[in-house]
């Protein structure tokens, strides 16, 4: 069968979707990212990878987020994005923010995991075959490394950017002490760090983490938003057999204790009386601090990607509405 032409939606920037810029920088991410650590590997059906990067695009998502173990398996992820590149989106590359990481394990041996000049740099260029590309535009330290000198690690995302292989450079999941030399080494060698990928949802916040990026005028992206799907409507009737959870990636059956059960619900009569999916107003929690440059959700359906998307739409907090959140949470 002949595939019809992937032809995205006319009104993609028509508004609706936000740009933010990333702290001092020239670029502008848009405020949801679409991300590729689970839905998008080896075991995942490549029509409906296909469907939710259209409709990501459609609806003026620019940025795509990636690492060289996301899958199931490793790597497999950057495979699937190869594949898209080469079916649909390659006419549309200069409009895609791209960026991959390397620092959890992902090869064996001592020279695929962490933060070494050696595994940073190979593992670049192993994802930009992997996703058929001559560049991406961020690459990140995907994690501190206590064991290297992080002059080591910032210098080789100093080079990276010299030698053309990422436009920008960026750090996930850094504490701060590392986080602000970061900040410094790499603004000291004229490539300064576009932003920095912290987990942040409602339950968990790593303020400090936004505080000091804020602060270095460094941008900030979230992940797990929606605590991988414990801050949303999945997981009230049970374990559904198409869940994360089910499959036990990342997820397990223990976390959802009656804690957590009782403040999901309570969460969800807020988002109730706001008139929005759960979902939803998680990711609004997320968005409503200024010092977010983007948030990534992770869907494995178009559906939820809508559901998702209608944050966009989403009115204020009231001071009244987020003190609620902190009570329910005991934050
Ligand atoms: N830097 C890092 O160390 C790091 C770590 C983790 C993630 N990340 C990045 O952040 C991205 C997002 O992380 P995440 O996948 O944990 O995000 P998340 O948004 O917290 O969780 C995504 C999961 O939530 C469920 N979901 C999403 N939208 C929903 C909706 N509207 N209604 C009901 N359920 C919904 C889906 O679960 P089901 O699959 O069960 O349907 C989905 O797979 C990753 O893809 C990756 O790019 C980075």
């Amino acid at each position: 069968m002949i595939e019809s032409i992937y032809s995205p939606a006319a009104n993609r920037y028509d508004g609706v979707m936000q740009y933010r810029r990333s702290g001092k920088s020239g670029i502008l991410m848009s405020a949801l990212s679409l991300g590729f650590w689970h839905n998008f590997g080896s075991i995942s059906n490549f029509a409906n990878c296909k469907a939710m990067i259209h409709c990501a695009f459609d609806n003026g998502i620019t940025c795509y987020d990636l690492a060289n173990n996301y899958g199931p398996t490793y790597g497999t992820a950057e495979e699937t994005f190869g594949r898209l590149m080469d079916v649909s989106m390659r006419p549309y590359r200069d409009e895609m923010f791209i960026t991959t990481k390397a620092g959890y394990d992902m090869w064996p041996g001592p020279y695929g995991d962490f933060g070494s000049r050696k595994y940073l740099m190979s593992s670049l260029d192993q994802s930009l075959k992997r996703m058929h590309l001559d560049y991406v535009d961020l690459f990140y330290s995907h994690r501190f490394d206590p064991n290297t000198p992080l002059e080591e690690t910032c210098q080789a995302l100093v080079d990276i950017v010299r030698a053309g292989k990422a436009l920008y450079a960026g750090i996930s999941n850094y504490p701060d002490e590392a986080a602000r030399f970061a900040y410094d080494y790499l603004k000291a060698h004229d490539v300064p760090c576009l932003c920095h990928q912290i987990k942040r949802n409602m339950i968990v916040r790593n303020d400090s983490a936004l505080e000091t990026a804020a602060d270095c005028n460094v941008g900030v992206v979230a992940f797990s938003p929606l605590a991988q799907g414990l801050l949303t409507n999945r997981y009230l009737n049970g374990i559904p057999a198409d869940s994360r959870m089910a499959r036990r990636e990342a997820l397990t059956e223990d976390s959802l204790t009656p804690e957590l059960m009782s403040q999901i619900r309570a969460l969800q009569q807020i988002a109730d009386e706001r008139g929005e999916s759960l979902a939803q107003m998680a990711l609004a929690w997320v968005l409503h601090r200024k010092e977010v440059t983007s948030v990534i959700i992770g869907t494995s359906s178009v559906a939820q990607m809508k559901d998702n998307l209608k944050v966009l739409e989403s009115q204020p907090f009231s001071d009244e509405q987020l003190a609620r959140i902190d009570s329910v949470l005991n934050a």
